[in-house]
């Protein structure tokens, strides 16, 4: 795609990735695991082709699990990890329990990323991967991913919990919480194009009901809004006219 929207969406993306990246490590490039584990990239590519004919939210739910990966410690792929001994995980902060999705595709990819060669790439990788990946299926733009990431060992509930933007932000609380990882709020702009594409459960704009949640957390079929006044806090609404296709709707608001 070559709309000045979409394209800015990619080159920020990319400075996301870096921004959030360059105090770990400095040299990273598409080309590391050329050698070590030449079919990286029809691996995932397939594993998401069939991921997104399944469920086509899965390419926006993995591009966000991406997001929320990179805002809380970088992109180290820390969202993953389950609860330990030693540490409480992102996955309960309230920014990512009920609300997260996809896991189970990243969880496959590895797996057959392993079973190809073991113990090389890692799984920030691989989601970083698989994020692309998930855009282009939905229609989207393509960029070049640079790899070599290697993964944390500790992930922190409370900084994903501090870190993480909330919908209820005001404008200069939000630009502040991406200027804090090296984002400027052109970035932020940018970037927020991630809603080209995916859901929202009505809770999310609409602030929670006391009335008890009637409906599930399927992907619905129809694209139209679904919040009614109460309850339903989980019926799920989508984020443009056109939640399935990474196009410009979400810029341009045609309801
Ligand atoms: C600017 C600050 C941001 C805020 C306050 C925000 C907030 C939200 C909220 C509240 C939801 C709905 C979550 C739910 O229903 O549980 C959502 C969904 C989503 N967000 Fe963001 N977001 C932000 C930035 C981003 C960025 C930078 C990206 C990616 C580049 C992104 C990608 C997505 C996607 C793809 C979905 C749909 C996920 C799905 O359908 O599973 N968001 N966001
Ligand atoms: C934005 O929200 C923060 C935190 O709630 C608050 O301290 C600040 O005054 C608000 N700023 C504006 C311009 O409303």
């Amino acid at each position: 795609m070559t709309s000045p929207i979409a394209g800015s969406f990619v080159v920020h993306l990319i400075v996301l990735s870096a921004a959030s990246f360059s105090s770990v490590n400095g040299s990273l490039s598409p080309n590391f695991y050329d050698s070590s584990c030449p079919n990286l990239l029809s691996i995932v590519r397939d594993a998401m082709r069939q991921a997104v004919s399944w469920d086509r939210r899965l390419g926006a739910s993995i591009l966000r699990l991406f997001f929320h990966d990179c805002f809380v410690h970088g992109c180290d792929g820390s969202v993953l990890l389950d609860d330990t001994a030693t540490f409480t995980g992102e996955k309960t902060a309230r920014p990512n329990q009920n609300s997260l999705r996809g896991f189970e595709v990243i969880d496959t990819i590895k797996a057959r990323v392993e079973a190809a060669f073991s113990g090389v790439v890692s799984c920030a990788d691989i989601l970083a991967l698989a994020a692309r990946e998930g855009v282009v299926l939905l229609g989207g733009p393509s960029w070049s991913v640079p790899l070599g990431r290697r993964d944390s060992r500790t992930a922190s509930l409370s900084q994903a919990n501090s870190d993480l933007p909330s919908p209820l932000s005001n404008l200069s609380t939000l630009v502040s919480s991406f200027s804090t990882k090296g984002l400027s709020a052109t970035d932020m702009t940018a970037l927020s194009g991630g809603h080209a594409i995916g859901f929202a459960r009505c809770l999310t704009f609409r602030g929670p009901s006391t009335m008890t949640p009637t409906s599930t957390t399927a992907s619905p079929t129809s694209s139209a809004p679904t919040a009614p006044p109460r309850g339903g806090d989980s019926n799920l609404a989508p984020l443009d006219p056109t939640p399935n296709f990474f196009d410009n709707a979400y810029i341009t608001r045609t309801w």
